[in-house]
């Protein structure tokens, strides 16, 4: 439940805000400026009771905000200046607290829910990881450099999370078989990092293998695992990609492996997120959640294009990745989220692998397209680009709250395509306010006009359709919803009974 109460006043803002909005309820006007902070997705949190909790409220609007909690578990604290909520929970339950962010223009109540129990990531994870852009090519200045930029850009107030380390940051072990990071790439070690991405609010993720190397032939965690969760723990982490190159290619063996990580995490005094990345052979999506994986990638890896004409270990546009998903809504929810992997958008054509085999890059229709696309099949939204150097035309596709709040969204129902009409598809899903985003998809190389009818919603009467991206209502519709779609565009709208 999101409240906005005003502390803005018409002549401060006649002065500063611009565009004043007027609501009415009850028989008072009130003033809401458009720059009063908005509270970003997520609204529910899950951690394991007894462990480090970070959660940060993040918010849009103009100015410096402050922030205050109530109802907030006991054993966590909210920092009125950053917005982190920190501290560990004992009771395992369901605390539902109203955090508010109070600026020059406004002031915001929201319902944060944090559910303390056995299940980490009731919404999909959001956050940036190196590889498809940077490969093997990191170290710790670039991990706080990012760090800092996904601050500097609100990005993190927008709700991505983690920044995850992938693939080519080991060293060696030791003698007694513990794991270290690779001294030129991570001088001072992964747990000063850690902390310093924690004191930003953000979270810390790294990458190991289900065998003796990684995929780029690093030192795997096969006959490790106890000892490699045990120091990720250590060392302050909450995610970890575990990738499956060098295991053997059968289902039993997969289930086997994750599992004995899984457990070796959960073994651990931290909630650490486990994404599996077997890209889909072995139909993860059938037994993944119960080895313990909250994320299961779906694919193989994404290149940075729109569509790469096959799929395979080495080509996947867009809609390759996408095309793997039907029928796969129904394996997702709280806790468990197939993952077709990364958001390509910032890449440009100049990431690293993910440029590989030819893929030079999408229009920004279709890293627009990606995102609603995402945000359709509840996927995680992982960034990977140099955000350091992030463009604005990257930004305005990244940090759309309302796309972004379909992604989030607390029900956790994944779309289904529920029209396929040549080059045409409709996508849908429910939302937990009783609405629907509804994602109308051209795949064709010139627009289209595309409908979605009540009948195909199964809904009737007028309903008001609300344009995602643009942020505007399209107006009242009594049977259906018509509109132009252009060349490898998603039209993402959200309708709702009037
Ligand atoms: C595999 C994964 C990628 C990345 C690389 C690292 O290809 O699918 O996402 O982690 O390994 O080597």
């Amino acid at each position: 439940m999101r409240t906005i109460v005003i502390l803005a006043i018409i002549s401060v803002c006649l002065a500063g805000c611009g565009q004043v909005a007027v609501d009415q309820q009850g028989d008072e006007a009130v003033v809401v400026s458009p720059l009063a902070p908005v509270i970003s997705a997520p609204s529910v949190v899950g951690v394991y009771p007894g462990t480090p909790f970070l959660h940060t409220v993040g918010t849009t609007g103009a100015g410096s905000v402050s922030f205050s909690a109530v109802n907030l578990p006991d054993g966590l604290v909210i920092d009125s200046e950053s917005g982190m909520i920190t501290g560990v929970i004992d009771e395992a339950g369901e605390y539902t607290a109203t955090v508010t962010a109070t600026s020059f223009y406004g002031s915001t109540s929201s319902d944060l829910t944090i559910v303390v129990g056995d299940t980490l990531a009731l919404t999909p994870p959001m956050g940036w990881m190196t590889w498809n852009m940077f490969a093997g090519n990191i170290s710790e200045q670039l991990i706080m450099e990012i760090a800092d930029a996904m601050v500097a850009t609100g990005m993190r107030d927008a709700g991505y999370s983690y920044i995850v380390i992938d693939d080519l940051w080991q060293g060696k072990r030791n003698a007694n078989g513990y794991i270290g990071p690779d001294p030129k790439k991570f001088p001072n070690g992964i747990k000063v990092l850690a902390d310093y991405v924690h004191s930003k609010g953000l979270k810390l993720g790294i990458y190991s293998d289900a065998a003796p190397r990684t995929c780029a032939g690093a030192l795997g965690s096969l006959g490790y695992e106890d000892k490699d969760a045990d120091t990720y723990a250590d060392w302050g982490v909450d995610y970890l990609k575990y990738d499956y190159c060098g295991a053997p290619g059968d289902q039993e063996t997969a289930i086997k492996r994750y599992t004995v990580m899984a457990d070796a995490l959960k073994a651990t005094d931290r909630s650490i997120m486990f994404a599996a990345c077997e890209w889909g052979p072995r139909k993860p999506w059938l037994w993944a959640a119960d080895a313990g994986a909250n994320v299961w990638r779906t694919t193989w890896d994404i290149r940075d294009t729109w569509d790469h004409g096959q799929f395979d270990s080495g080509h996947n546009g867009i809609i390759n990745c996408l095309d793997r998903h039907i029928g796969l809504e129904q394996y997702v929810g709280p806790g468990r989220w197939n993952d077709p992997d990364m958001i390509i958008a910032g890449l440009n054509g100049k990431g690293g692998p993910s440029n590989a085999n030819g893929a030079k890059g999408c229009t920004d229709i279709e890293y627009r397209s990606q995102m609603s696309l995402w945000a359709l099949l509840a996927a995680p939204l992982i960034t990977s680009f140099d955000v350091r150097n992030a463009d604005e035309a990257t930004l305005e596709i990244l940090l759309n709250t309302e796309v972004i709040e379909i992604d989030q969204d607390p029900l956790g129902i994944a779309a289904s395509r529920i029209v396929k009409d040549g080059e045409l598809e409709t996508w849908a899903r429910p939302l937990a306010d009783g609405s629907k985003a509804v994602g109308l998809l051209n795949r064709d190389d010139k627009p289209r006009q595309m409908t979605v009818t009540w009948n195909q919603l199964n809904i009737e009467g007028n309903h008001t359709v609300r344009n995602v991206w643009t942020q505007k209502s399209e107006g009242v519709f009594e049977t259906g919803f018509t509109t132009q779609v252009p060349s490898h565009g998603v039209v993402l709208v959200k309708i709702s009974e009037k």
